[in-house]
């Protein structure tokens, strides 16, 4: 492998010339060519806490079958797309009919404001902050974001999000469990706001970590609601990030109107990346060591900034939303000068910072940086 050469590498993400600037600089961009320096850096040399990938993936079964399946990547996998729909509307007591895969479910957001934005002069309603990645491809379809503020205490401000609603409304976009801030929407509440909401126009439910937080996927709702989308993916529990597989659970009616935004319906993830999907759905213990792993890491971290006076949002998920006022200095700036990349901003001006939750190891440097800055 080649040598690491961490001067080499600041430079050519830019971070040397530009000072580190990373979580506003991700703030305002449509698309960043220095998205790239999340990939430069290998493993174990720079400690990667900034996209809550799952540390400790993929799991033995997935990592297997991906291996297995390296040869038989010559043939194009519809059967092994059509046996991943099936599998997955098993889970949820739906048919493959049901199911819409996608190269992660980013690419499914796309298409279903894509689908929204099919209405002229319509809008979304969303969270704020909340996984913006799609909100550039939505603005360029037509449809305008109205953004509606967290409560105090980070969560989905369901009520507003209500009231926003006019008649323009085409789509709402709720993530529960919430990126960037961990929190949670009680599995009752949701369920209603669902349904105010689907009375009217297309929601959008991100489910990305449910399977961290233990709250119930509202997915078997589809069954009966053409205006419910539910997208998941295979890149957070399952730690499979880089073989980018997720999906969208629907009506049927809907699930073709979305698979019209894709030129070749469920072809977007490879053979390899298909395999690896199936294999990690039944990887039961590896989701569960996972989950463990994660939760004793996070109350690590959470008790540790909080006796360093750093106020931690209670977090349900993978990753950690944090006040660091009380660090004086430039957060990011000081992570990254220790080779920590993870310090990230979703509201500008504010002092709130998201970092993910990684290993042991890697979480007790980021405790020892933090500490020795303090
Ligand atoms: C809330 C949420 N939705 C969707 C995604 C997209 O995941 P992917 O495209 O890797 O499936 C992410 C990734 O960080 C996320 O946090």
């Amino acid at each position: 492998m080649q040598s690491f050469d961490r001067r080499n590498w600041l430079k050519k993400s830019g971070l040397l010339l530009s000072g580190f600037t990373i979580g506003n600089g991700l703030l305002a961009r449509q698309y960043n060519f220095n998205d790239d320096i999340w990939e430069a850096a290998p493993d174990g040399q720079i400690i990667r806490i900034g996209q809550n990938e799952n540390p400790y993936g993929p799991g033995p079964m997935a990592r297997k079958a991906m291996m297995d399946a390296v040869i038989n990547s010559n043939r194009y996998p519809s059967e092994l797309a059509t046996q991943l729909r099936e599998r997955i509307a098993k889970a949820y007591n739906l048919t493959k009919d049901h199911v819409l895969l996608g190269a992660g479910s980013s690419e499914l957001l796309g298409n279903t404001a894509a689908l929204a934005a099919e209405k002229k002069g319509s809008n979304a309603v969303s969270g704020d902050p909340t996984f913006r990645l799609w909100f550039g491809a939505a603005e360029l379809f037509g449809l305008s974001i109205k953004k509606v503020p967290l409560t105090q205490d980070k969560v989905h401000d369901l009520d507003a999000m209500l009231k926003a609603m006019d008649a323009q409304t085409s789509m709402v976009y709720v993530v529960n469990p919430h990126n960037p801030t961990g929190t949670i929407v009680a599995d009752s509440e949701m369920q209603s706001f669902a349904e105010k909401v689907t009375a009217k126009c297309l929601l959008l439910l991100d489910e990305a970590y449910t399977e961290y937080a233990g709250t119930t996927s509202l997915a078997p709702m589809v069954a009966n609601n053409k205006n419910l989308v539910v997208a998941k993916t295979f890149s957070k529990i399952h730690g499979m990030a880089g073989a980018r597989v997720g999906f969208v659970l629907a009506h049927p009616d809907t699930i073709k109107k979305l698979a019209a935004y894709q030129p070749w319906a469920n072809a977007g993830p490879s053979a390899v990346s298909l395999a690896g999907a199936l294999a990690a759905m039944d990887d039961l213990a590896f989701m569960q060591q996972t989950r463990q792993k994660n939760e004793a890491v996070r109350n690590y971290v959470t008790k540790e900034m909080n006796q360093l006076g750093l106020k931690v949002i209670p977090s349900y998920t993978s990753f950690i939303y944090y006040d660091s006022a009380a660090f004086k200095g430039d957060l990011a700036q000081v992570m990254t000068q220790a080779n920590i990349m993870g310090v990230r901003t979703y509201e500008n001006g504010s002092s709130w910072r998201r970092t993910s939750i990684g290993t042991m190891e890697e979480m007790q440097q980021f405790i020892k940086v933090l500490k020795a800055n303090m």
